[in-house]
Formats: structure tokens, C-alpha cells, sequence
């Protein structure tokens, strides 16, 4: 089944500039990018993409880092791109990450890892639409 999956390039991958290593990597493992823009989010706005991990002890730092530059979210569109996505960025942790993954390659700790993949389809759809309008979006062929 083609699904869509929401990724985001943090905002380490920005800054140590691997935009457009891992943005290579995506479209040579056959994503498709339907969407994509920068963004710099304000600590509300990385507290509500987040809000999942509001109880956990990382959760401020996490937002301190996700607001504190620009950011890619991008749309990526393949059959099972949510399941495959996360196989090619690697585990949270880049030291468990496997070798070849954007996490093993790039990432610097479990919190600075370069890059976020939605992790079902009911999120995936909640995440695309929390930064994407759908006229921001190539239509679904
Ligand atoms: P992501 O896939 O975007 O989902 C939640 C993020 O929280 C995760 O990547 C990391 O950036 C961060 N994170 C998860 N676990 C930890 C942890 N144990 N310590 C610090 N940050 C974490």
C-alpha cells in the first residue's frame, strides 16, 4: 500500500548542514516528496508536536532543541514509507542505530538524531497535517 510519512530534518541536521546528504539518501531509497518547507518553531509549537512526550524527564530538552533553529518537514510518499522510513533513518539511539542509517551516519545522541519519521499511520496523518495544508501537498495519484 503507497503510504505517506512525515519526516523532519531537526534542526542539528540544518545547522551541521547534512540537508542535502540526507535528502539524497531519502530519494535514493525510492521516497517520493510530496511536501516540504523550512521552518523555525517557536517552543509552543515544538511542545504541541511533541505532546506525546510531555511526561517523559527529555521532554523541555527536547523542545529547547526543536526550537532552536530552522527545521525540513517533509511529506514522503512509498509503498510503506512509514515502516521503510524508520528502517533507513536507524534506531533513536544512533549507537544501536544499524551502519548505513541516517541515524548511524549523522546523529550524535539519542536527543540531536537529524532526523524524525512518524511511527504509525494514524500519526503520520496527525503529524503531515500539523505542518502541511493539503494545497501544500502534490495531490495523491
Ligand atoms: P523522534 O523520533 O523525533 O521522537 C521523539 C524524540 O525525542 C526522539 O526522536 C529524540 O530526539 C528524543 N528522545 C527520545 N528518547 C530520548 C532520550 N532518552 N533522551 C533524550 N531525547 C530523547
Amino acid at each position: 500500500m503507497v503510504q505517506r510519512t512525515l519526516a523532519i530534518l531537526k534542526p542539528d541536521c540544518v545547522r551541521k548542514n547534512f540537508t542535502g546528504k540526507v535528502i539524497d539518501q531519502i530519494v535514493n531509497a525510492g521516497f517520493k516528496i510530496v511536501g516540504m518547507k523550512m521552518v523555525t518553531m517557536d517552543a509552543k509549537t515544538a511542545g504541541e508536536f511533541y505532546a506525546v512526550h510531555k511526561e517523559r524527564p527529555f521532554y523541555k530538552s527536547l523542545v529547547e532543541f526543536m526550537s532552536s533553529g530552522r527545521c525540513i518537514p517533509l511529506v514522503l510518499e512509498k509503498e510503506r514509507a512509514i515502516e521503510d522510513f524508520r528502517e533507513l533513518i536507524g534506531a533513536t539511539d544512533p549507537a544501536e542505530a544499524e551502519s548505513g542509517t541516517v541515524r548511524k551516519l549523522y546523529a550524535e545522541s539519542k536527543q540531536d538524531n537529524i532526523v524524525h519519521g512518524s511511527d504509525s499511520q494514524e500519526n503520520a496523518v496527525t503529524e503531515i497535517h500539523f505542518f502541511f495544508s493539503e494545497r501544500e501537498l502534490i495531490p495523491n495519484s
